[in-house]
């Protein structure tokens, strides 16, 4: 294992420069969280060479391995919005970083979209095997409940602990991530031949879900939010997070193997049904961008503490990766 500040990627590397609002404001904040959650990660997974080693190895590769780490990102930054200190939200940030890492983890694998390259190095069953794989889907995602359950720096109620443990439950279960990844395997072989809704209805789960409960999370590590701001904050998640699959979708056609880490075209060769399939590449471009337009609606609200969250929505509908 190389030492975490061999693992610090110097971020960030890929922001286009001149189209994004504040885009060395942008940089800065993705750089810090990046450090934060990374220094974090660091301490809660367990040692490469504690038994079972070889799981805790490839624990510690899937997780730490050069992810965009925008969840954590949209916890600092949600927090940042609310004044919440950032020791406060290193547990929520961590704690939804494993189950998404858990996700990709499992979705690379042969019985789901059979990749081999995630993260521009070999997904976790071509660099160990296939049973490890599970295995590292599984205690990653304990160990995201248990860092919410257990993190002393949470500075909540004991109530609102509980509703952040069931929020990130609901949010990975067959209601939210897995759910959507269940329809998304039942719709293999489909492209066009799906429904815009039933197509919204799997993207807003299997992506959605875990991008909402990252804003709903910080809000909640708040020892107070108002309503209305848990609301509008709620629904300016709910945009990003379909935003950000659509994204996701657009860049497996254009952008490159290289700059995806992950390979170009996979959802091509498996005829999946996606926002370019359904409504074509323009069509697809300007859905995320309404969607970019609703987000910063939904913050009308909130001050300008709140304009990281405006410059992530931005980032989110034009990254390069
Ligand atoms: C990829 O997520 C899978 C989707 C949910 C679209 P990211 O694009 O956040 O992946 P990493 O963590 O940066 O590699
Ligand atoms: C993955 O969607 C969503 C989850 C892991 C929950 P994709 O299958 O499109 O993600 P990539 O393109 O492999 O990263
Ligand atoms: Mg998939
Ligand atoms: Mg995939
Ligand atoms: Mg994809």
């Amino acid at each position: 294992m190389p030492p975490l500040n061999r693992l610090i990627a110097t971020v960030t590397d890929t922001i286009p420069n001149t189209t994004i609002n504040n885009s060395a404001a942008l940089r800065a904040l993705i750089s810090q969280s990046k450090n934060q959650v990374q220094a974090a990660l660091n301490r809660w997974l367990p040692a490469e060479d504690s038994i079972p080693d070889t799981l805790h190895r490839a624990m510690r590769y899937s997780v730490l391995s050069g992810g965009k780490y925008v969840r954590p990102l949209l916890v600092y930054a949600t927090g940042k919005a609310l004044g919440i200190k950032t020791e406060a939200l290193d547990g929520p940030a961590c704690a939804i970083e494993l189950i998404h890492s858990y996700s990709l983890v499992h979705d690379d694998l042969p019985a789901m979209d059979d990749d081999e390259l995630r993260r521009g190095k070999p997904t976790c069953h071509r660099a160990f095997d296939e049973a490890t794989a599970i295995l590292v889907g599984d205690a990653l995602q304990s160990l995201a409940f248990h860092i919410l359950a257990a993190d002393t720096s949470i500075q909540t109620s004991a109530e609102r602990r509980i509703k952040m443990i069931t929020t990130l439950a609901h949010a990975s279960g067959s209601r939210g991530m897995a759910g959507g990844q269940a329809i998304d395997l039942e719709a293999d072989g489909k492209g066009s031949n799906f429904t815009l809704e039933s197509l919204q209805y799997m993207h807003s789960q299997k992506t959605g879900a875990l991008i909402r409960a990252s804003v709903r999370l910080a809000a909640l590590s708040a020892p107070h939010c108002e309503e209305a701001h848990l609301t509008c904050l709620d629904q300016y998640a709910a945009d990003i997070g379909l935003a950000f699959q659509i994204r996701d979708d657009i860049l497996d056609i254009e952008a490159s193997t290289d700059v995806l880490g992950k390979s170009q075209g996979a959802d091509i060769a498996r005829n999946k049904p996606t926002y370019p399939a359904l409504l074509g590449m323009d069509g697809a471009k300007q859905k995320a961008q309404q969607l970019h337009e609703s987000a910063l609606e939904n913050l009308a609200t909130l001050s300008s503490e709140a304009d990281s969250l405006r410059w992530i929505s931005e980032y989110i509908v034009q990254r390069p990766n």
